[in-house]
């Protein structure tokens, strides 16, 4: 943990006009918090939209607008490792109506398939209104003349056109990090228009896949009477103008190389073997590491898995299932649910198959650092991916850059963006449990020739479609939009 105000006496080199390249995401790419004795420290923040962009920031002299993470924290932007951090205050009513509320239990699970079902209160809409103005505001103060604003993910839908009014100057992309839902499910949304609205702020809209490209198009088409053609809308910008906004897939990618080095090291390789011995060495080691929520589908893996060692399939005394669960929104009702579900049926599997000195689950509900992370997966000899709905899925792809031994096996929900890029994995429905076990006994015993033919195959598509592609991708994509024009 650096301390904060270390870095906040660090030049912070503000330029007079603003800046070129301004992030704005509900997050700031650190978690800041006031230790015991008041002090600020921060350390990194959760999520795979910080694990994406971090490096892509650290390459640009840009700035990043976004909450600290702790309710009610003022504080006068700072540097870290040359971006300028824009902190934005939340106060404790609006974590609650408009972070935990509005963003984490209506549009979450919305957005997700109503896993869990969606929540829609007015004062939460408000809320969401309100805070979505802020960030908009902050992001219209630093940004420079004709500045490129890149808003991130489903907490923002409304920062584009807020943004657009107050600085029409400006060129507006937009990542939408979750999947895009269907116009049946999207429907239920009572801000439906306004949501849509808000995105088409944005010159580009991109999506993880087609598919919710696709679904927001035919979204467009029935809420509101604009022409669309192709991946295209044709806005209407008051008398006679009219601008042209795209909504494409840009799958995201992780920063493959550096953590295929990082996989590599001394340091990691020996912690590997050390996590291997600590468990006991066992013929099969299985990994999940998820954010404890629930579109992750960890009770259904973990079902399975003690369906397996009940059938006798696989041995509890020879294999070992780690699952990292990460604590994730923990004051919202669907994740308290979620958690006790999921140690209820940990507790039920360690209690009928462990024995003195063998836990069958091993559960860390804990977060743990990228070094911890790579010897886990190198540990690991299959990687349990099996989420019910996952805008793309990052920790499949953080997996797959770790094994630069090519070996290893990774079982991959359909459900997931990752699946239509990653052939090589074996795929899974998660809701269907008897295909899913034996998907899982068949990545425990794939021999070494296919599965290092699979492993080569997924390494090449991890490598090569890193972020840093994927944003040069969009960023490209943004500056090749044509603007307004007369019509
Ligand atoms: C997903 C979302 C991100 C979010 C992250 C962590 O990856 O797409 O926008 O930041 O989860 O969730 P949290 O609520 O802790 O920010």
């Amino acid at each position: 943990m650096a301390n904060l105000e270390e870095l906040m006496s660090l030049p912070t080199d503000t330029p007079q006009d603003g800046y070129d390249l301004v992030v704005v995401a509900n997050r700031l790419p650190v978690d800041v918090s006031l230790d015991d004795d008041g002090a600020p420290s921060w350390t990194r923040s959760p999520g795979g939209l910080v694990t994406a962009l971090a490096p892509v920031m650290a390459k640009a002299d840009g700035a990043w607008v976004g909450w600290g993470g702790s309710p009610g924290l003022e504080l006068d932007p700072f540097d870290v490792d040359g971006t300028q951090l824009v902190p934005v205050t939340l106060t404790s009513d609006d974590v609650e109506r408009y972070y935990e509320g509005f963003s984490n239990d209506t549009l979450w699970p919305l957005y997700h398939d109503v896993i869990a079902p969606p929540t829609f209160h007015r004062q939460w809409w408000d809320a969401y209104q309100r805070v979505n103005r802020r960030f908009a505001e902050a992001a219209a103060r630093d940004a420079s003349p004709g500045a490129t604003v890149w808003v991130h993910d489903y907490q923002l839908q409304l920062v584009p056109a807020y943004l657009r009014e107050l600085r029409p100057d400006l060129r507006i992309g937009y990542f939408h990090h979750i999947p895009f839902p269907p116009l049946e499910i999207f429907a239920q949304l009572p801000w439906r228009r306004q949501v849509v609205e808000g995105l088409l702020g944005a010159d580009l809209l991109g999506f993880q896949r087609a598919g919710d490209a696709a679904n927001f198009v035919r979204v467009v088409r029935r809420v509101t009477d604009l022409t669309t053609r192709g991946q295209t809308i044709t806005v209407d910008e008051g008398t006679d103008a009219q601008r042209v906004v795209r909504a494409a897939a840009f799958p995201i990618s992780i920063d493959s190389r550096a953590f295929d080095a990082l996989a590599r090291t001394p340091e990691v390789q020996e912690r590997a073997r050390e996590i291997r011995r600590e468990l006991g060495d066992p013929e099969h080691l299985l990994l999940g590491v998820d954010r404890l929520d629930y579109t992750k589908g960890i009770r259904h893996r973990i079902k399975a898995y003690g369906e397996l060692l009940e059938d006798g399939r696989l041995s509890p005394t020879d294999t070992v299932l780690v699952q990292v669960a990460s604590p994730s929104r923990e004051n919202v009702g669907a994740y308290q649910q979620l958690r006790d579900e999921v140690e209820l049926l940990v507790g039920r599997i360690n209690g009928d198959h462990g024995q003195v000195g063998h836990t069958p689950v091993q559960y860390l509900h804990q977060s743990f650092p990228m070094e911890e992370m790579a010897a886990l997966y190198l540990a690991a000899d299959v990687m349990l991916v099996t989420a019910l709905r996952d805008g793309m899925n990052l920790v499949a792809k953080e997996y797959v850059a770790a094994r630069s031994d090519d070996r290893g096996a990774l079982v991959l929900s359909e459900f997931t963006g990752a699946a239509d890029e990653l052939s090589g994995a074996v795929l899974v429905n998660p809701h269907d449990i008897d295909g899913m076990k034996d998907r899982i006994v068949a990545a425990v015993h794939l021999d070494a020739r296919e599965s290092r033919k699979r492993m080569r195959q997924l390494r090449r598509r991890v490598l090569s479609h890193d972020v840093a592609a994927w944003s040069d991708e969009f960023l490209a994509a943004l500056t090749a939009m044509p603007g307004s024009s007369r019509g």
